[in-house]
């Protein structure tokens, strides 16, 4: 059962995340049927605290507490005090006493999160901590994953792309391994941490093995943001040896979906025809995404009362 935080995957069980799916998934319903019911969250105040870039999860995360009747508040770190060097901390104190029920944090620090939620009264959700973890993300993955195939058990996933630095891999494979699912991963050499196959994934040598039988094909951004130079030759070299094309998904299952959690580098990771294809669960992914957040805020409303 969520208590005050939602900090990382890593820190769930398995009954925390079939909890938070089932919810989801009528959520979800709801959602695009547009019949959310907005007393959830009445009087409620979340803010978005947002030092790095983001599209996605922050309209997402904002649009999930207005769908459930909470008041929404956006700081941007390049528009804020920030700027004038307030401290994470202090930043944090003043939404406290600004009165927000929720913050949801986006850092570039690992761990900014459970440092934010030691000092805050306010529930903090982790919406990414530099490469550590992205809960909601993989929780909106294996959302969109459920709806195609219902069961983890064996479930064949494959990450493939720059591992090294992403969180989403990370909460991916915590919550895949959980739920009983097969990850294998896959990427240039450069870009795989050190001793990766102790978290129980399966590393894969060459893209047709990678891809070979797969159910899931999740492709991931190079994060150039994170990376020192020279950890891949080229773009386009990337693409020929480590980026899937619509010949390579032919390795895969018949049935299989393409997933990326966005922003997609097209022609990189996955080439245009595969991000537009017949496969490719993207928009889905982040429909899943305004469902899982709406799920994540009702509960972690419920576990702090
Ligand atoms: C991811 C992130 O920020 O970790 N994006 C997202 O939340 N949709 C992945 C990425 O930036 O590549």
């Amino acid at each position: 059962m969520l208590s005050k935080d939602l900090l990382g995957i890593s820190l769930l069980e398995k009954e925390d995340i079939i909890e938070i799916l089932k919810l989801a998934k009528a959520m979800k319903k709801d959602v695009v049927a547009k019949k959310v019911d907005d007393s959830i969250l009445k009087n409620r105040i979340l803010a978005t605290l947002f030092y790095e870039n983001s599209t996605r999860t922050r309209v997402s995360f904002e649009l999930a507490g207005q769908h459930l009747g909470a008041k929404t508040v956006t700081i941007v770190a390049a528009t804020s005090s920030i700027q004038k060097g307030e401290s994470l901390l202090d930043n944090g104190y003043t939404l406290d006493a600004l009165g927000a029920d929720f913050i949801v944090l986006r850092h570039s620090i690992a761990g900014a999160s459970h440092i934010l939620a030691r000092a805050t009264q306010a529930s903090v959700i982790n919406g990414g901590d530099g490469a550590n973890e992205h809960p909601t993300q993989a929780l909106l993955d294996a959302l969109t994953m459920q709806e195609y195939f219902n069961t983890f058990q064996d479930l064949k996933v494959t990450i493939m792309g720059d591992i090294k630095h992403s969180r989403v891999a990370k909460s991916n494979i915590y919550l895949l391994n959980k739920m009983g699912a097969k990850v294998t991963i896959f990427a240039p050499n450069t870009l795989l941490p050190r001793g990766i196959e102790a978290l129980g994934v399966k590393v894969a040598k060459t893209k047709e093995e990678a891809l070979q039988g797969a159910n899931v094909v999740m492709g991931l951004r190079i994060q150039l943001e994170r990376m020192e130079a020279g950890l891949y030759p080229s773009f386009s070299e990337y693409n020929k040896y480590f980026g899937v094309c619509v010949d390579d998904l032919k390795f895969a299952d018949t049935k299989a979906i393409v997933l990326h959690p966005g922003p997609v580098n097209r022609n990189v990771e996955l080439t245009s025809n595969v991000i537009d294809g017949e496969q490719s669960q993207i928009y889905n992914q982040v429909t899943s995404g305004i469902a899982v957040r709406m799920a994540v805020l009702k509960l972690l409303k419920a576990g702090k009362n």
